[in-house]
């Protein structure tokens, strides 16, 4: 047995819908790139239904996607299919991905309906799909709270009517490996038509669980899984991608599968995933934390001079993370600095890389040594914020031991300068005011402000975050500068940008 697993990714839907993300457009034209480099054989796109934004993203993917098959998410209604189908119009190879919940619970409460009339849905709904696009995948939401009689038979109908592939969903994180490697074992075995479709898992980690279940599906026989770059997700996240493969790969010997999954590309992509959303990846998240490969204790950096693989059963050129290297410094020319975005993984417009390089003479005056990480928070900062509707132009702050903090701050609004000065009970607080001022939101307030630094040093860039919360809705900024209030401001007017289109998103929806 060495059978390939097929990477099914929802970083841009699933891992969309966790708290606080958004990406824009471009942004998920760049992150769809960086699938495709990491080597994921499917990419869900977005739900194309639930706005504009989605619908033309989906669109945007398909357009640009190479080689993989472009996904988007349909309920089980002629609305939602029809409009997928219509967003993935211009993919080679296009798939409806639809889905109705199957657990008693979810079919009383949510959809109204009863198990009949949902045998009845997912036939007409597949059956559309199918005379809209050859490939066409359906899902039964809830799958792990479902009878088993039930499930069974609603996945025989499913494939009647045209599905290649079957999605059995852990919603709500709420399985363990066992049970869900027996819930694949079984409809395997009792669902007469299940060898015309390839089961396929897709687990969200409520219990810390996600990867561990994913593993015990494709030891039952689930050929394709459904994770997410970092595990980002709804609510407690789904299935880290980047952890599936590198088990698959260090694990052979006991997990004898494959996938396309090319590993030095996952460090660019988690570092992308978390810059476009906001989204910090904890320091000890396996795989892709900073300090998945740092050794502290003694008897560990004593053990690893000798041998790695002592203390290590996977090197960290093997996920792309380089050693920390000296880079360039103020003398360094545009040459070397685009050599240096290339070995990154960076690819910019022209226009882009002018507003790049002119940041990096900037940070290279104020800091001594310019590091990777520097150069890749200053253009994650830079240049994935070019397309902000609001965008920080400069900022002048008096604080101290004497009297309030003083912010002056003038803003671009959608190329229009405007400026406020304001008082605040400190430096931070003067600043947020007076954006608030430029571009008022009563509505919305703060509801993290987190700074950390990126390299040692007392000349770091500080890489601050931001999260505004508005009518339950909320919106995850970043910013980065050798100035922590310059890169407040930034992160606050990135989640102020962020909110702005959630709230045209939700105008849409209604
Ligand atoms: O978690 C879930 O059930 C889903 C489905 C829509 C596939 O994301
Ligand atoms: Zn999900």
């Amino acid at each position: 047995m060495n059978a390939e697993i097929r990477i099914f990714d929802t970083t841009l839907r699933d891992g969309e819908q966790s708290p606080g993300c958004s990406m824009n457009l471009e942004e998920k034209l760049k992150v769809a790139a960086q699938l495709e480099a990491l080597g994921v054989d499917i990419i869900e796109a977005g739900f194309a239904i639930a706005s504009e934004g989605d619908f033309e993203a989906v669109q945007a993917v398909a357009k640009a996607a190479d080689r993989a098959i472009i996904a988007s998410l349909a309920r089980a209604s002629r609305a939602d299919i029809e409009r997928a189908a219509q967003a993935l119009k211009p993919a080679r190879r296009p798939r409806i991905h639809t889905f109705i919940a199957t657990s008693p619970l979810h079919m009383r409460v949510k959809l109204g309906k009863s198990p009949e009339e949902v045998l009845e849905a997912i036939r007409e709904s597949v059956t559309l799909a199918r005379n809209l696009v050859e490939d066409v995948e359906w899902s039964a939401e809830d799958a792990t709270r479902s009878d088993p009689d039930f499930l069974a038979r609603a996945i025989e109908t499913a494939i009647r009517a045209g599905a290649s592939t079957i999605n059995l969903p852990d919603t709500v994180g709420y399985a363990t490996p066992e049970t869900y490697g027996a819930l694949f074992r079984d409809m395997l075995n009792r669902v007469p038509n299940a060898d015309r479709a390839i089961f396929s898992t897709h687990c969200h980690n409520d219990l810390g669980l996600a990867v561990a279940n994913t593993l015990a599906a494709v030891m039952a026989g689930a050929r394709q899984v459904e994770s997410t770059v970092n595990g980002i997700g709804e609510r407690a996240g789904n299935a880290a991608v980047e952890e599936i493969a590198m088990a698959l790969r260090v694990r052979h010997d006991v997990l004898p599968f494959t996938t396309r999954i090319v590993s030095t590309e996952i460090t660019r992509a988690s570092r992308l995933v978390s810059a476009v959303t906001g989204m910090q990846v904890q320091p000890n998240k396996a795989i892709v934390g900073a300090n998945a490969f740092a050794h502290e204790s003694g008897i560990h950096q004593d053990g690893m001079l000798k041998d790695s693989s002592t203390y290590e059963i996977m090197t960290p050129e093997s996920v792309g993370q380089g050693q920390t290297t000296l880079v360039l410094g103020k003398h360094s020319g545009r040459a070397a600095f685009r050599d240096k975005l290339e070995s990154l993984g960076f690819s910019l417009s022209d226009n882009e890389f002018l507003d790049a390089f002119r940041r990096f003479k900037d940070l290279a005056d104020a800091k001594k040594q310019v590091f990777d990480e520097d150069i890749i928070a200053l253009v994650d900062d830079e240049v994935l914020r070019g397309h902000d509707r609001i965008q920080v132009a400069e900022v002048e702050v008096y604080c101290g031991t004497t009297g309030k903090a003083r912010a002056i701050v003038t803003l671009m609004v959608e190329g229009e300068e405007k400026m406020a000065a304001t008082k605040g009970s400190g430096p931070v607080d003067a600043l947020f005011r007076a954006i608030r001022e430029i571009v008022p939101h009563p509505a919305a307030h703060l509801q993290l402000y987190q700074v950390s630094a990126v390299t040692a040093g007392t000349d770091a860039q500080a890489e601050v975050s931001v999260v505004l919360a508005e009518d339950g809705r909320t919106a995850r900024g970043v910013g980065a500068h050798t100035d922590t209030l310059v890169a407040s401001a930034r992160a606050y007017v990135n989640a102020l940008n962020k909110l702005i289109v959630k709230r045209g998103r939700s105008a849409l929806a209604a």
